[in-house]
């Protein structure tokens, strides 16, 4: 499957069936991610992390409910720097994608698990940090009320009109399909902060944050949570268009052209 049709097919999923993944899909997941390349170099290690009876009992990993029957985990680390956290966007993304070409159901989580029994279980080192985990198993067919719920507060599957992010020179032409799926990027809490000039071949991506939601997000997990969702963003872009047979670099140098006051320079993407 292309990466545009997973990336429309990819859904948040929160309520898993007892089925479990076997062991071949997960090495299919971490031989994916042993072949990407994120923009900057960083990069992750990623693990698998079983949730056993007992670990249910005592609501260990503390998923607050959001999540109900994972078995699994796909839990990632990465170490601290300039640009990790996109970094780390593009990768877990590109194997939740590869995830959803398996058939299985996937949820981000930035936020809503407990960060300490990851660390045992990835046995985190010092200068590392989690920046997300994610339940990957099979989507049960029916949906619990909490999970209804989820979906009414955060609308999962409304996006943003491209003329509220993106300014497009002239035509977007070839780069339609890879702005659409910018803009069907999953984010957190669904708040669709990456913004997009786009001019000539050269797309230059901008954060527009959240107000104060890095910088709670900074004080509780000690990184930019919207970070992610800008690497997520680069992922569908590259690899959208990678597929049109349109290969392009990353690279970082604010062009310094007019977009809105409250966009930061993040990157460049260009052929
Ligand atoms: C970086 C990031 C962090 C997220 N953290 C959480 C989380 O902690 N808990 C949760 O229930 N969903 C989390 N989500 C899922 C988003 O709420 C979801 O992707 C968004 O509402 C869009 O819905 P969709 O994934 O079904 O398209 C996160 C998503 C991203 C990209």
């Amino acid at each position: 499957m292309n990466t545009f049709d997973l990336i429309e097919k990819r859904v948040s999923v929160r309520t898993f069936t007892e089925r479990e993944v076997d062991p071949a899909s997960r090495q299919t997941l971490l031989d994916y991610a042993a072949t990407l390349k994120a923009p900057w170099g960083h990069e992750a290690r990623f693990a698998w992390v079983p949730v056993t009876p007992s670990d249910r009992e005592a609501q260990r990993f503390g998923t607050y409910g959001m999540i109900q029957g994972a078995q699994l985990y796909l839990a990632g680390a990465m170490k601290q720097g300039p640009g990790a956290a996109e970094d780390f966007g593009y990768l877990f993304e590109g194997i939740l994608l590869k995830a959803t070409e398996l058939g299985l159901g996937t949820c981000w989580l930035g936020g809503t698990f407990r960060r300490g029994d990851f660390t045992q279980a990835l046995a985190l080192l010092d200068d590392e940090f989690i920046p997300a985990v994610c339940p990957v198993g099979y989507a049960s067919p029916t949906k619990r009320l909490k999970e209804k719920l989820i979906g009414t507060v955060f609308q999962v599957r409304q996006r943003k009109p491209l003329k509220d992010w993106a300014i497009v020179e002239g035509e977007p032409g070839e780069y339609r399909e890879a702005l659409e799926a910018v803009r069907l990027g999953p984010s957190a809490s669904n708040k669709q902060p990456w913004r997009v000039h786009l001019a000539n071949g050269r797309a230059h991506f901008y954060l527009e944050e959240t107000p104060g939601y890095n910088a709670e997000s900074v004080a509780r997990c000690g990184f930019p949570i919207q970070r992610l969702d800008m690497g997520i963003a680069f992922y569908h872009w590259e690899r959208v268009l990678s597929d049109q047979g349109l290969v392009g670099a990353w690279t970082q140098n604010d062009p310094k052209i007019t977009v809105p006051d409250k966009w930061e320079y993040v990157a460049t993407w260009s052929r």
